[in-house]
Formats: structure tokens, sequence, C-alpha cells
């Protein structure tokens, strides 16, 4: 048995020493076997420095994804490409969006990446939601709402194809695997104050990709589970689309250390 302890959305880069601190404790408290962390990390400026941080601190395994503001004041192709270099220097980090899927047990495994909201879920064309990633990240960034699309989509359909690949691999070997990413993968999984996500907010917050990759392959295993932790909305919920098939969004506030959940896997 191992257990694992799972954070999202923890904005170190808007979090006081004293909270980080106390976040730190936390997790070393816990004791786990490894750290799951589901994105939104801090931003591109400091994204490396806050990893070094963790990993220095902590010194356990860190399993995790990046999400939309890790990208900010920066481009999602370079600061993938850093990440993936700086962990190839740090033996304990692994950036899943750019891994293989990992054995963490008897018959467990472990998938992820980042995820992107792809405007698929609800009514992008109508939607008024500006979000911050419109200005904030290099391959978004100048884009009107129509040229912005197939953007979004490409990077859902690439976080689908990953994941994809590497679930059908992990599920030949394990009985329940993991699925660590950023974005809510369903409408039903996409909480905010305890209700799902209307069409103006759903297309911003939701990979639909990924879902339909997921329930695809997962309606084709019914004697294997998949457990998804998502994250993004900052509002906690569980939802379960098929009897093999549970996914957890974790909440999280501006500012504050929490823990989003606790798991003995094997
Ligand atoms: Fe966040
Ligand atoms: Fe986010």
């Amino acid at each position: 048995m191992q257990r694992y302890t799972w954070i999202t959305d923890i904005h170190l880069d808007q979090m006081q020493p004293d909270t980080t601190a106390r976040l730190l404790q936390m997790l070393r408290q816990d004791d786990p076997d490894g750290i799951w962390i589901g994105g939104d990390i801090s931003q591109a400026n400091s994204l490396l420095e806050h990893l070094g941080q963790l990993d220095d601190q902590l010194q356990l395994p860190i399993q995790f994804v990046l999400g939309n503001h890790d990208f900010y004041l920066g481009s999602i192709q370079s600061v993938r490409k850093d990440v993936e270099s700086f962990c190839a220097t740090r033996e304990r980090l692994t950036y899943l969006s750019r891994s293989s899927w990992l054995p963490l047990g008897e018959g467990v495994g472990l998938v992820g990446h980042d995820g992107w909201g792809d405007g698929r879920i609800g009514n992008y064309a109508t939607s008024t939601v500006d979000m911050n990633d419109y200005r904030l990240i290099d391959e978004l960034s100048g884009l009107g709402t129509v040229e912005r699309l197939p953007v979004l989509q490409r990077l859902g359909d690439e976080a689908a194809d990953h994941v994809g690949r590497q679930l059908e691999e992990a599920l030949q070997e394990c009985q329940h695997v993991y699925l660590l990413t950023h974005v809510p993968p369903l409408r039903a999984a996409c909480w905010y104050n305890e209700e799902a996500a209307d069409d103006a907010w759903a297309p911003h917050f939701t990979c639909k990709a990924m879902g339909d990759m997921i329930l695809g392959i997962m309606r084709q295993h019914d004697e294997r589970q998949l457990t998804v932790l998502c994250g993004h909305t900052h509002s906690a919920g569980i939802c379960q689309p098929l009897p093999n098939l549970v996914i957890h969004t974790g909440g999280a506030e501006y500012g504050q250390a929490a823990i989003a959940g606790r798991f003995h896997v094997g």
C-alpha cells in the first residue's frame, strides 16, 4: 500500500511565505510516498524556482502537471520544454505531460497531462468570459475569438492523445489507473459553487477531447477502474459518469494552504 497526497491550484506566486511554509509543513506531516500536483503551481517566470523549492524542501517523489497559470508571461511550448529539461536534472520530479505512465504499486498506474479548456462544451461563440490566458500566454495572445478556437482545440487534442496512449498501455498491466490533469474533462466535473459550469464558463473550463477519450476507453474496459483528479475551477466536487470512472475536482483558494485529497493505492 502506498499513500499519495494530492494538491492542486496552489498558485505559489500568490502565496505569502508563511503560508507556503505551512503548506510544506502539512505535506511533510502527511508523510506520503509521493505528492501529486494538479497544475497552477506558479507562473512562467517563477515556475522552475517554485518546483525546485518543492523538491528541495519535501525530498519526496512529486508527479505533476501544469495549469494555464503556469504559462502566464511565457509560452506553452517553451515552458513545457524548460520544465521537461529541469525534471531531467531532478530525479524526484516527474512532469506527466512529458512522461510515460508510471507504475505506482501492485496493479496501479498513473498517467497525466495538463489538459486544456478546448472550447467544445457550452457555447464558446456567445461566451463573454475573458480569461487572462488570452492575454498572458504567447500562443493565445492577440488572437480574436474565432481564430483562437482551433488553437484551444489543438491543445485539448494534444492532451487527449498523450493520455489516451498512456492509458491504453497502463490498462494492459493495471487494474486501477489514476489520471492527474488540470482541466475537468466533463461538464459534470466542472464544479462551480456546487453546480456544473454554465454555457459561458464551460468552454474555458472543460477539456472535451479528454472527456470523450476517457469515456470511450473506460467503456471498453469495464473490469478496470479509472480515477481522475482535476482542478482549475477551485471548487471541489466528485462525480461518477461510469461505474468504473470517478472524477474528483479539487478545491482551492488563492493564498491558502490546502490538501485536495489523500489516496491509498495498491
Ligand atoms: Fe487555479
Ligand atoms: Fe487553472
